[in-house]
């Protein structure tokens, strides 16, 4: 633990979406660090599961809340709050099918927490955005100064969310900072249609299945390892450089659709039983990404997992944890 970080041991956090994918590592890192540790959730998409090894610790607390509930149970949580990690969402596929759902959580549950960390004078508020903010990248590297330009639902609600992180910053002085998040794989991540592209892989793989790779499968990833978000965001919410900024919160590294699936079957099929099967395109499936994180890796020190295959086969060890399948 640096020094910079270790001040929020003893602190009070709120993390939402602390029972999701990157909530509950987040979560898992606070409580190790000693923070004292608010995990909100509405389980509508996260699992009791992806956090029972943290219930038995006395600074983690579960909270089954919504970030758009704005009544006195929610000021009750907020009380003595020293930093919000909102982390919660309604993601992307979820978009596609209740457009109202993602304004609803995404932009309006974002404002319901600043407004709540406002009148609770919380010190810092840290917020997961995306990359999808850009819409299909037209400068590369695609730099945090890239207009934006998104082209779904979710990466306009999730706009909508950054831009009343940055009023609360500009008007009333909030200490606020964005993350943009890239293709964020690890353990815990989902595996039905509203996961990611490697736990899906993986699923399959284990099942059996070929792996079904949406058109050509010549589409770049920047895959980021969930652990470096984890860093990202304690850096986000201890280093001063940050306040009132947005950063790109991605490893750089560039891995095709094809090359994953080649290279998840080498690693889950040696045998060579399986092989790899193109689907239909996906509508509005973003081809060219080219990321730059040279702004946060200058202003905040961060260093990213470039050996992305061997990250990759050490999580994949042990597929059931990877899976969620079985508490961590
Ligand atoms: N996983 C990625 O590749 C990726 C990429 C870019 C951005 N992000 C962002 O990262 C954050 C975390 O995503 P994730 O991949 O861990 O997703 P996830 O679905 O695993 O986690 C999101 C959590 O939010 C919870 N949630 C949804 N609506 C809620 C509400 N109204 N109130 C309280 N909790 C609610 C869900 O139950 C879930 O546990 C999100 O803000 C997402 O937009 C993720």
């Amino acid at each position: 633990m640096s020094d910079q970080t270790s001040m929020l041991t003893g602190r009070k956090v709120i993390v939402t979406g602390g029972a999701g994918f990157i909530g509950s590592h987040l979560s898992e890192r606070l409580v190790e660090i000693g923070a004292d540790v608010i995990c909100l959730d509405d389980l509508s998409a996260g699992k009791r599961t992806n956090v029972a090894h943290l219930e038995r610790h006395n600074n983690f607390h579960f909270a089954e809340a919504s970030v758009c509930d704005a009544d006195a149970a929610m000021d009750k949580l907020f009380e003595g709050v020293d930093t919000v990690f909102h982390n919660a969402a309604s993601k992307k596929n979820v978009c596609l099918i209740d457009p109202g759902k993602d304004l609803e959580v995404n932009a309006g549950g974002a404002l319901n927490l600043l407004q709540k960390a406002m009148a609770h004078n919380v010190r810092k508020f840290v917020q997961a955005s995306t990359g999808s903010v850009y819409g299909e990248p037209q400068i590369f590297p695609t730099t945090e100064s890239h207009p934006f330009e998104p082209v779904s639902y979710y990466g306009v609600s999730k706009l909508g969310g950054e831009r009343y992180v940055d009023v609360f910053h500009k008007l009333y002085g909030l200490d606020t900072t964005i993350l943009r998040y890239f293709h964020v794989y690890g353990e815990r991540q989902e595996s039905n249609e509203f996961g990611g592209v490697v736990s899906i892989f993986l699923r399959r793989i284990t099942e059996g299945q070929n792996p079904i790779v949406f058109g050509h499968g010549e589409q770049v990833r920047s895959f980021t390892y969930v652990k470096d978000l984890v860093e990202a965001n304690l850096r986000a919410a201890t280093d001063p450089k940050a306040t009132g900024q947005a950063y790109n919160a991605a490893s750089g590294i560039r891995v095709t659709i094809n090359e994953l699936a080649k290279g998840m079957l080498e690693i889950l099929d040696p045998e060579g039983k399986l092989s790899v099967e193109h689907g239909e395109p996906l509508v509005g499936d973003i081809m060219e990404f080219d990321v730059s994180n040279a702004k946060i890796r200058e202003e905040l020190g961060m260093s990213f997992e470039q050996d992305f295959w061997g990250t990759l086969r050490a999580a994949l060890a042990d597929k059931d944890a990877f899976l969620g399948y079985k508490a961590a």
